[in-house]
């Protein structure tokens, strides 16, 4: 078993593969954190608790006169509320007495094979061939009856460790939950740099690094949906922590909702990570007997450096959180209508493009935003799913005949969280969106937001949905939410209620995507937040691929791929091929690089094909043959960032076969300097023993001189000029 308690020392012993967690009950009942790390071989770890009478510390009443046991410095695995530990806490709940203490001791514990499971929430799963224990432990306020469970899946080959907590009420009173995380984790020390991934529309998931400093450090959403702004997901590491070295520890959410994610330096450099629902504008009331379930937390760690620790959530997030049966199955490569022609576009003129994408290579049509409704812009008609048969006089059925006739497949965007002021929908109900009665509302690109958190609002769209997607042959879908969420208060929800509203939200949106695309495997579904606003494992559950970000210039791409890749599979990742000068930058950019650069995911088109010259649509061509070729290694590879975007002037990655034996690298120099130094680019993941042929040079190389002395590149390279290569294995040591 990966999971034991050992009675002795009252310590429980979690270890997969190369990594150990230890936690122990403390004499006084409290469950306190001892180590998390690289694999140890320890079952008590007692010394490395320190106790010390420390001034302004409160010491629990069971600790009688002992002025060293204070929760205010101990490593707390739970840390409880108005108990003396005034860090950040795991938890606040309201009592039935309006106090706000919560004092978990342990009551039992529970071990046993398999993974816990999570009710109307995604989680991840237990693949064929992992070996899977679970424990649970449960911490009592005897006074007020309130519980937690805290609950965790060792992955043992995988190296990761699920959590999460379950609040219970086993008392009589009402009580209102204001903050539980999913996860807390207390190191001893607080030498780490901590990094995140923020952004904005259009340039999400930048890289920030920075040093874990005294106070609170939080980034999250409040925004309704996991945001453009901040990921659920986060590192902490050791300040000498790179690509290749250093311990790195990473926190990933899996939820769609506000989230939140902090570090906390204490005033005995200390440092604590919470990880959980966003505390903001959050309450939940439980009624006795009722239970409240947090979302599920990821936890790896990887002794070797960033590429590590991407690894192994490539790997969990592939095998055992994506449902979606085209997983593994090479994903079409599609031509979207959007910066083709945006609201401009009748069925002729669709079929246009769609012909002129068929000499491209293009295997899927898909049709953007406008179809429905009175929609010529993007200020009416969302919610009026009724398709526009000015624009469509055969409607959706019709035009997905005549692209399959062609020899296509047929692709379709919807939205179905929003509404238009401007539509009948709204029209009929007002009241099936979020607002606060008596305000006026707060508009997002002229649109508000269904409200969710009502069961007649999702059944709804449940029904009206279904019916689209039944009523014509759809391959796949793109799901779209595009603003974020405020005004929140929902017309079915009693006044103390209403801090439930946006996590209901979330889980009427899981309701709905259960509903429709888990019965609708033949489809594949692509996520999507005016671009990459809601990029996070609870969409990757549902959706196998989401669209990156709304910025298409393969420049920029070049950092919001490179942040994306630090937790998601490349294979998660759509990526597209746009015109120049591009319609967000203004930048221009060889059509080679920008093929290079969207074959760093799942690659399609989004551009006018019948603008292109025969000599482009043949490059584009080309480009769909390679990506279809070395798809298996883009897609299934080891994935290695050899320089970062904002450091270097030549950013490249590379993709490397599970047996070494073949790798893709690809480059694009995004600086040029007049009579520049030399540069070379060191490889990564090769056989350091076998010989290699590197595409277009003589000779073979062993894997051990490519990836220490490097390959030098071309000096005649220009700006936002591409390289693509291989690097084939054709002998083993001699
Ligand atoms: C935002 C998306 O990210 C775009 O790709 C496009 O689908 C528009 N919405 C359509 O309104």
């Amino acid at each position: 078993m990966s999971i034991q308690f050992h009675e002795e020392s009252n310590t429980f012993i979690l270890d997969t593969r190369d990594t150990s967690y230890r936690m122990q009950i403390s004499r006084y009942g409290n469950l306190l954190h001892l180590y998390y790390g690289r694999r140890i071989y320890d079952v008590s770890l007692d010394y490395l608790l320190r106790f010390q009478d420390r001034g302004f510390s409160p010491n629990p009443n069971e600790a009688g006169n002992d002025r060293t046991f204070s929760l205010d410095f101990l490593p707390q695995e739970f840390s409880t509320d108005g108990k003396g530990d005034y860090r950040s806490p795991s938890i606040e709940v309201e009592n039935g007495d309006g106090s706000f203490i919560f004092s978990g001791k342990v009551t039992g514990h529970r071990i046993y094979r398999g993974k816990y499971r999570l009710e109307g929430m995604p989680s991840l799963r237990a693949a064929e061939g992992d070996t899977v224990d679970s424990l649970e432990i449960r911490l009592e306020d005897a006074e007020s009856g309130a519980a937690v469970i805290l609950c965790y899946s060792v992955f043992e080959e995988k190296n990761i460790i699920a959590r999460t907590a379950r609040f219970e009420n086993a008392g009589s009173d009402t009580l209102k939950l204001r903050r539980l995380m999913s996860a807390t984790v207390d190191y001893r020390t607080a030498d780490y740099d901590f990094i995140c991934f923020s952004g904005r529309h259009t340039m999400e998931r930048e890289f920030c690094r920075m040093s874990a400093e005294r106070g609170v450090h939080a980034v999250g959403s409040s925004r309704g949906a996991s945001s453009h702004q901040f990921n659920p997901f986060g590192i902490v590491c050791e300040k000498r922590a790179d690509e290749d070295c250093g311990e790195c520890y990473g926190y990933s959410l899996i939820y769609s909702g506000n989230f939140l994610l902090e570090t906390e330096r204490d005033q005995f450099d200390q440092l604590r990570v919470n990880l959980g629902i966003n505390p903001k504008n959050f309450t939940f009331v439980i009624e006795p007997g009722e239970t409240f379930q947090a979302p599920e937390a990821v936890l790896a760690f990887s002794p070797d450096g960033f590429t590590g620790l991407s690894h192994l959530y490539h790997r969990i997030f592939r095998d055992n959180l994506i449902r979606s049966p085209y997983l593994h199955a090479p994903r079409p490569v599609l031509l979207n209508s959007w910066e083709a022609a945006y609201f401009d576009f009748d069925e002729e003129r669709l079929l246009q493009i769609a012909r002129a994408s068929l000499d491209m290579g293009v295997e899927l049509f898909v049709l953007d935003d406008g179809w429905f409704g009175r929609r010529d812009s993007d200020n009416c008609s969302l919610g009026d799913w009724e398709v526009n048969r000015r624009k469509l006089p055969d409607g959706l059925a019709g035009l997905s005949q005549k692209l399959h006739a062609m020899g296509l497949k047929f692709g379709l965007w919807i939205e179905p969280e929003m509404v238009s002021e401007d539509s009948d929908l709204y029209r009929r109900h007002p009241d099936w969106c979020l607002r606060a009665p008596g305000r006026p509302m707060t508009r997002g690109r002229n649109q508000l937001v269904l409200d969710l958190s009502r069961r007649d609002v999702c059944d709804y769209l449940i029904r009206v949905f279904n019916g689209i997607l039944d009523g014509a042959q759809i391959e796949y879908v793109k799901w779209d939410m595009n603003r974020s969420i405020s005004d929140v208060c929902s017309a079915l929800l009693d006044r103390d209620r209403q801090g439930e509203a946006m996590h209901r939200y979330v889980l009427g949106l899981y309701r709905i995507m259960d509903e429709m695309i888990l019965t609708h495997p033949e489809i594949l579904f692509c996520g999507c937040s005016g671009g990459g606003g809601r990029y996070d494992p609870a969409m990757l559950y549902y959706q196998p691929q989401i669209w990156c970000s709304d910025n298409t210039d393969a420049i920029s791409r070049l950092k919001i791929q490179y942040g994306t890749s630090f937790a998601y599979p490349v294979q998660t990742l759509e990526s597209h091929v746009s015109v120049c000068p591009n319609h967000q930058t203004g930048r221009t950019v060889p059509l080679k690089t920008r093929g290079v650069v969207a074959m760093d995911g799942i690659l399609g088109y989004e551009l006018d094909s019948t603008k292109l010259s025969a000599e482009e649509k043949a490059l584009c061509r080309e480009q769909v043959k390679r990506y279809q070729e070395y798809y298996p290694l883009i897609a299934e590879g080891d994935y290695y960032r050899l320089t970062s975007p904002y450091e270097s002037s030549v950013t490249a990655w590379e993709h490397v076969s599970a047996d070494r034996s073949l790798a893709l690298i690809s480059l694009v120099l995004t600086d040029r300097e007049s009579n520049g130094a030399q540069q070379y680019l060191k490889l990564k993941g090769l056989d350091r023993t076998a010989f290699y042929r590197v595409q277009d040079r003589d000779g073979a190389y062993s894997g051990a001189l490519l990836m220490n002395a490097g390959i030098p590149l071309p000096a005649g390279l220009l700006e936002y000029e591409a390289l693509q290569f291989t690097v084939r294995k054709v002998r083993d040591a001699e």
